[in-house]
């Protein structure tokens, strides 16, 4: 206990609010500290973008090409990434708990990719998101899917449950194989979460009117980097993206389907944190990967 000796009087009484002013995320100002202080682990508060490398797939895919064993493919990449999207079994078998990361919590599962894929159900409780410090829960909303209503409700359950704690939920845009993946599609399966709640919304970039889809959802987007294309092309949209509106990217197998996955990664960080546009990071994965 500090001693009672010398109690001085303040006098350093200023006038103006002592409030921090703004928030770096949109329509995110209004959240409680806890939650606020979580997105921050993801989302950069210098700049309001995030490069987050995804390798949550074997929660219905197994072991897929890359992910065969996460602590040879991923660890090595995880300095670089500022957010972490993962399953709980990833997270305490292989990382960390060290690393500094935020992470993303995949929170919904079920089904594999032999069955019905809208089939989800949330598959994490919210004591142990707590007990496993996640900056936030994701989960998968199926717009048009065949359990649309039921996935929705996953999410608005996991929104209630992550607003007692303080942990912001991602909703993520599923595409069946038969959607047609168009702006108009991608307005309304981000849209609607938003409304319900989500605190962010991950999507796909679409080529025409992206920055329709970034501008009529209130809370940050990002998009996920989809099958493997060759480098100079997932630089290309992940560059788009952020010049039409995207918070950031959380890219999974354009990263760690690549010969050179740091490289790449250093590259996707250069496109969203430096503004590097296609060609300059693309040369600087050349370079890096040579
Ligand atoms: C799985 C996911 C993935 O995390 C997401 O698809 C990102 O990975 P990729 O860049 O490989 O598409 O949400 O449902």
């Amino acid at each position: 206990m500090a001693d009672l000796d010398d109690l001085r009087d303040g006098s350093d009484f200023s006038a103006g609010s002592q409030a921090p002013t703004g928030f770096h995320l949109r329509g995110l100002g209004g959240q409680d500290w806890g939650m606020r202080s979580r997105l921050s682990r993801i989302f950069d508060p210098a700049d309001g973008k995030t490069v987050m490398l995804a390798f949550d797939h074997g929660y219905f895919q197994g072991p897929t090409s890359g992910l065969e064993r996460l602590d040879r493919t991923i660890l090595p990449l995880v300095p670089q990434a500022d957010a972490l999207m993962l399953t709980r079994g990833a997270l305490r078998t292989t990382i960390p708990a060290e690393c500094g990361k935020g992470i993303v919590l995949r929170a919904s599962g079920g089904p594999s990719v032999l069955k019905d894929l809208s089939d989800e159900e949330i598959a994490v409780g919210i004591d142990d998101a707590v007990r496993l410090d996640a900056a936030a829960l994701a989960v998968q909303v199926f717009v048009g899917g065949e359990h649309e209503t039921r996935s929705i409700r996953n999410m608005t359950t996991l929104v209630d449950r992550g607003q007692a704690a303080g942990i912001p939920v991602l909703a993520v845009t599923a595409v069946g194989r038969d959607m047609v993946r168009d702006a108009r599609y991608f307005r309304l399966a981000t849209r609607i979460p938003a409304e319900l709640g989500a605190h962010f919304v991950k999507t796909y970039y679409v080529e025409d009117g992206f920055e329709t889809v970034t501008s009529a959802c209130p809370v940050p987007i990002i998009i996920a980097g989809g099958k493997k294309v060759p480098e100079e092309q997932a630089l290309t949209v992940a560059y788009r993206a952020i010049q039409e509106g995207a918070a950031g990217v959380d890219m999974g197998r354009n990263v760690f389907q690549s010969e050179h996955p740091a490289a790449m990664l250093s590259a996707v960080r250069a496109v969203v944190h430096d503004g590097l546009k296609p060609d300059e990071a693309y040369d600087l994965f050349r370079q890096l990967s040579s």
